[in-house]
């Protein structure tokens, strides 16, 4: 979704703002801008250059004058409000030009805040909910900025990261409510971002705003003040590289991140499995009476919660429910002795954030799963439990998405009543992964050829089992999102009753074959699925010769306990959809109308 930098420091802004703003290109946008209060010469007033496009901000900046000055804003907009055009990207300017707004976030009353300042006699030049925020900051502002903001801020219902300033000050005010905000600290420079990708260049320390700050930035200081009250955030160090947020040598994100999983899977299990003893230590504690597990998640988290109700039902017998987070609102069952999980790689997606909010506010214990230390989910959660992937930067979550399988596992493993050889069993088996993984990640040229084989269709079915439904149900959300080729997933069962209308020739099906209680079952279903027509490529492991005859082609993977076959099995659909992605030339790091982490509702 949007993205918003600020830079207030001794060093010409422009550079470092065009800099930040690719830094966030990986969350998705349409349009790009940039604000920078120029150092006016004495005689003349202090003035605010704006400039912005639609398109990408390498196209913006070829276009772009040089313009200097120490203090400037920046923005990349996914639209919500108003068309795609550059009267409608950000930064916005007040009636005078003086003061400029950039803002993530979604303004609900914003059209009877426009009327009233319409009928005051301010002049509207977009059709966005963000230009309101400048025009009222405008009406209130009579040399202090901060208040003028607060009081701005206080006629808003809705969602907002804001960035203001005022032409000729050297500083920024900045401000957030339930859009992620921080700021990088630097030495005599400081830095304002949507998320830390932005400032890795220049700082390796942030603070992470909360709800209803406002800060004043510039170059000198930080100061933040909450209700009136002036309150210190803790500054924290960032615990990823610059390296880590670099393509370092690949074509796209994706495929680094996807070759990234061996490491990720161990850094998350690190620290939770000895690697001597079958030990599991981890920071979470059940709450005594608790009776069951309701899972909220959207996406490929929601995929991965799936997985997790199988294997917390199999290992803890412990009820689990699932929900995507977005239904979870317009949900009513008891949840008295329910503990509520909330899983977000990014830790900002809206829905998920809200349904967090509404378990605690009906008093549920909860827990955050994420990836990004200091996101919103770990302020609203009471427990968190961090994956280790590093900064996934592809729209397409693939190593994140591996770790909190990784996550669920443990959870699942440490609330288990298990006999100590079983348990010793699954420890071995999570030990394993990251081998394994490599093993499949080897054969990544035998992939690409399958994926070459399925890049001319328009239509692709994916058919698991058990366990391995919701593992078809992400790899069909990876083809479509990357590909933009229609992928539905069906547990395999149920393709006879509807979907079989859609059968034939011109409709390969995926196949997830695993040796556990849903091979033989899955057999029937591709016999089925043969005798109208479809290519069917199965993934199967190692060593089943019999399933050769019954498909057009084989995806080998190595052996693993069934139980952890969803490891190995995504990573091969993620590879199927890279390479069926590139085959027809897709944009796969930035997919069309998507964005990395999804603020609004
Ligand atoms: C994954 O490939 C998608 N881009 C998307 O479904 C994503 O998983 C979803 O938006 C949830 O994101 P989160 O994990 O950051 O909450």
């Amino acid at each position: 979704m949007c993205g918003i930098v600020g830079y207030a420091g001794y060093r010409d802004s422009q550079p470092i703002l065009l800099e930040s703003l690719k830094r966030l290109e990986y969350r998705g946008y349409d349009s790009c801008g940039v604000a920078i209060s120029v150092n006016s010469a004495l005689e003349t007033a202090p003035t605010i250059e704006v400039h912005k496009d639609v398109g990408r901000v390498v196209d913006m900046e070829k276009n772009l004058p040089c313009v200097h000055g120490r203090v400037g804003m920046g923005h990349t907009r996914w639209a919500t409000h108003g068309e795609v055009s550059p009267a409608n990207a950000h930064p916005h300017l007040d009636c005078s030009g003086r003061i400029a707004v950039v803002h993530n976030g979604v303004i609900e009353n914003f059209q009877s805040l426009r009327d009233e300042l319409s009928r005051e006699g301010h002049h509207f030049s977009s059709e966005t909910d963000t230009e309101v925020i400048a025009h009222l900051i405008e009406n209130y502002y009579s040399g202090d900025l901060e208040r003028a903001v607060a009081r701005a801020l206080a006629e808003l219902v809705g969602t907002y990261a804001v960035i203001v300033m005022v032409a000729g000050h050297e500083e920024l005010v900045v401000a957030r409510r339930e859009s992620p905000l921080i700021i990088g600290v630097g030495d005599k420079e400081n830095f304002v971002a949507s998320d830390v990708a932005a400032v890795l260049d220049y700082t390796g320390s942030v603070v992470y705003l909360e709800d209803g700050d406002i800060a004043v930035v510039s170059g000198e200081s930080i100061t933040i003040t909450n209700n009136g009250d002036r309150v210190q955030r803790e500054r924290q160090v960032i615990p990823w590289s610059v390296e880590e947020a670099q393509k370092g040598g690949y074509e796209h994100f994706m495929l680094k991140e996807i070759h990234e999983q061996p490491k990720a899977i161990e850094n998350t299990l690190k620290g939770h499995i000895s690697l001597i003893e079958p030990l599991i230590a981890l920071d979470v504690v059940k709450d005594e009476g608790l009776e069951d597990v309701l899972i909220v998640a959207c996406g490929t988290s929601w995929h991965a919660a799936l997985i997790g109700e199988y294997v917390i039902g199999k290992l803890c017998h412990l009820p689990v429910r699932v929900k995507v987070a977005s239904e979870f609102n317009h949900y009513d069952m008891a949840m008295d002795k329910t503990w509520v999980w909330g899983i977000s790689q990014s830790g900002e997606t809206l829905d998920t954030l809200q349904a967090i909010k509404k378990a605690r506010a009906l008093g549920c214990p909860t827990l955050a799963i994420t990836n990004v230390p200091g996101s919103s989910i770990t302020r609203i959660a009471e427990q968190v439990f961090y994956t280790r992937s590093g900064p996934e930067i592809g729209v397409a979550a693939t190593k994140t998405f591996m770790t909190q399988l990784v996550a669920l596992y443990l959870l699942a493993m440490s609330f288990a009543s298990l006999d100590m050889m079983v348990y010793e069993g699954l420890i071995e088996g999570l030990r394993l992964l990251p081998s394994k993984v490599q093993q499949v990640l080897d054969e990544v040229g035998k992939i690409a050829q399958h994926a070459r084989e399925l890049s001319p269709y328009a239509n692709v079915f994916f058919i698991g089992r058990g366990l391995n439904y919701p593992v078809a149900m992400e790899g069909a959300l990876k083809l479509k999102e990357i590909s933009y080729i229609h992928a539905e997933a069906y547990p395999a069962g149920e393709l006879k009753h509807g979907p079989f209308a859609l059968l034939g020739r011109t409709t390969p099906v995926v196949a997830i074959t695993t040796k556990d209680d849903t091979y033989e079952p899955m057999l029937t279903s591709i016999k089925e699925i043969k005798a109208r027509g479809p290519q069917v490529i199965a993934l199967a492991e190692e060593g089943d010769e019999d399933i050769e005859q019954f498909v057009d082609a084989v995806i080998r993977l190595p052996q693993v306990d069934p139980l952890f076959s969803p490891f190995l099995n995504s990573v091969a659909l993620q590879l199927l959809a890279y390479y069926t992605a590139k085959e027809r030339g897709c944009p796969i790091d930035l997919p069309a109308n998507l964005a990395k982490s999804v603020t609004v509702p």
